[in-house]
């Protein structure tokens, strides 16, 4: 069985379709002190899947998880998976500081305490290879929806050149343009703060071409909306979007829009309106295999 929350139950639809699996809904009630309340189908039967993505408010999301997980296994589930499409945490993957939790080892670490396997879509690694570096090996499994987008920007803009924002996001690019058959080149990225980034265009000539911005995931916007403003000053006829976790925070899409971008796309593993592809294939996939 796949079990859900009401939030993400178009993906899930999707993934119980694949998977040729009933689908059940996890429900939710938050007491008026914050403490949640989670009620989950029964009787459970022994495999469960359950999806739950860690955007916006991971936290609490995390928490969801940490109850659901030891009820179902309560209820006589043997093998218990997890599916997070977006996987939170990823990008605090060093001391930047002397004292600073490495989150994304501890986050991973919990996680794969309560689920014998983790599958999710594009994770930030960035100073690890794999997410058997933070889960134990084979626990954690990494899709990627970058030749899914990279397709999809060759069907939407033939002839695009694709731009990676920063060094991180060069893995995703080049998967990508492989996929899509595109050019290609990466920036280089300094951040200062949540919303305060140093950006170096890729040396290459965009001048009357058309540019698709390409990166794992978007929160201000602020690492794209840079490097839109530096094509258009390049002289690129247009600059799309495209990224698999469309997180959009605050007024992220607005101020894309007032940079010049064009088209905004996204891979469904985060619900949102700019969702062109769906992971759901990719997902069914992975999960039969492991
Ligand atoms: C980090 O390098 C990631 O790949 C993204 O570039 C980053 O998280 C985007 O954040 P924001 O939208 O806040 O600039």
């Amino acid at each position: 069985m796949l079990l859900a929350f009401d939030d993400e139950q178009e993906l899930a639809t999707r993934l119980a379709i694949e998977l040729g699996r009933p689908m059940g809904l996890i429900t939710r009630h938050r007491f008026p002190d914050g403490e949640i309340r989670l009620v989950l189908p029964k009787p459970l039967p022994v495999d469960v899947i359950v999806l739950r993505g860690l955007q916006h408010q991971p936290n609490d999301r995390l928490v969801e998880l940490l109850i659901a997980a030891p009820a179902a296994r309560a209820w006589g589930v043997r093998r218990l998976a997890l599916v997070a499409p977006y996987l939170a945490y990823m990008r605090q993957d060093m001391e930047f500081t002397p004292g600073e939790a490495v989150s994304q080892r501890h986050v991973s670490t919990l996680l794969s305490t309560q689920f014998d396997r983790v599958v999710t879509v594009d994770p930030h690694l960035h100073r690890i290879a794999s997410l058997d570096e933070v889960m134990p090996a084979g626990c954690g499994v990494a899709l990627s929806a970058a030749p899914l987008l990279g397709r999809w920007i060759a069907a939407q803009v033939p002839g695009a050149v694709l731009v990676g924002p920063d060094e991180e996001s060069g893995q995703w690019v080049a998967e990508a343009a492989r996929a899509g058959g595109l050019t290609h080149g990466v920036g280089r990225k300094v951040r200062f703060g949540d919303t305060q980034v140093q950006l170096a265009f890729p040396d290459i000539d965009v001048k009357g071409r058309a540019v698709v911005l390409l990166d794992d995931m978007a929160s201000t916007g602020r690492t794209l909306i840079g490097s839109a403003r530096e094509a258009l000053e390049r002289g690129a006829t247009s600059v799309d979007v495209a990224v698999t976790h469309a997180l959009f925070n605050g007024d992220a899409l607005p101020s894309l829009r007032a940079a010049g971008v064009r088209h905004v796309w996204s891979s469904n593993a985060v619900p949102h309106e700019s969702n062109a592809v769906c992971v759901a294939g990719l997902m069914a996939t992975a999960l039969r295999r492991h």
